[in-house]
């Protein structure tokens, strides 16, 4: 055994598949759960991974169909059930229909992650209207409306015991960047700032209800949202910087973290943001410096 480093440091992005994988405990058996942004990255893992935990899974997307076809497909194939609904969580309507479609499917939900988000990036000086608006309106707003529908839901059906003994959970997908400034990207380091203080304030306001509220805070996870970070040896070896433990995220990464959340194993977790991150959260520039 060697106190070195790991000499993944400088190694090239591994491939998810490649990664040790760790079984879902099938602890979500009768709960239903809509996860929105599921046809790619994140979302998509959460969906697959809540589904292997026992999850029927709602799968919301906005554009791109036969994306959240497969992913379906995918839950079927192991014997899970799923459906797809189109919604652009920005839009009070569509979060209204996509709520009503979901719930007259399945009955009811038990497990809400507001997961859909997307950047815009620029420079300050030259970000537009539109740019912040559209990482506001998806990142913040669309938390909003979708939480807002999860909390009427849940109050309005209370604890069933028979499968969890919560009234409901709601995971919203944040991001390291609720804590650390991003330059170049005001507008969605805005966004999950606010993100953070939405989810602990109805986390406050819900609690008496048994409706539990938390916050996934992802680092660099391998996903389309980021590729220019990791897809190059050398993107990948300046991300490594930023990340102590040395490799980058892969989506079941905080698909795991969210299907814990989302079970009574975390029955007493309320209001927290769980960083699933490499420890990129720890001022990796110390590790040497100050
Ligand atoms: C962003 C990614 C970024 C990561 C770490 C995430 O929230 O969406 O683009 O790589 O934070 O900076």
């Amino acid at each position: 055994m060697s106190n070195e480093p790991s000499k993944l440091a400088s190694a090239p992005a591994k491939d998810d598949a490649e990664l040790p994988r760790i079984a879902y405990p099938k602890n979500l058996v009768g709960q239903p759960a809509l996860v929105t942004g599921a046809n790619s990255g994140i979302g998509k893992a959460t969906a697959i991974g809540l589904a292997k935990a026992g999850a029927d899974v709602v799968i919301n997307y906005v554009t791109h169909p036969e994306a959240a076809e497969d992913v379906a497909q995918e839950i079927t194939a192991f014997g899970g059930r799923a459906i797809t609904i189109q919604a652009d969580v920005s839009k009070e309507d569509d979060v209204l229909s996509m709520f009503a479609k979901a719930i007259a499917h399945f009955g009811t939900l038990h497990i809400v992650v507001s997961n859909a988000g997307l950047q815009r990036d620029s420079p300050f000086e030259q970000m537009t209207l539109e740019q912040w608006n559209t990482v506001i309106g998806i990142n913040l707003t669309g938390q909003f409306l979708c939480t807002r529908e999860a909390a009427r839901e849940f109050k309005k059906r209370g604890v069933d015991d028979k499968v969890s003994v919560a009234a409901g959970k709601i995971i919203c997908m944040s991001s390291v960047h609720q804590e650390i400034p991003w330059a170049g990207h005001a507008n969605y380091a805005a966004s999950k700032g606010g993100v953070m203080l939405l989810m602990k304030s109805i986390a406050q306001e819900l609690a008496p209800y048994k409706i539990r509220v938390n916050s996934v805070g992802p680092g660099a996870i391998r996903t389309p949202i980021n590729t220019a970070a990791w897809s190059t040896p050398e993107a990948y070896a300046e991300l490594m910087t930023l990340v102590p433990y040395k490799r980058i995220g892969e989506p079941d990464d905080i698909a795991r973290a969210i299907a814990w959340l989302a079970s009574d194993a975390a029955d007493y977790v309320t209001g927290a943001t769980l960083f699933v991150d490499g420890g990129m959260t720890l001022y990796p520039g110390f590790a040497t410096g100050g």
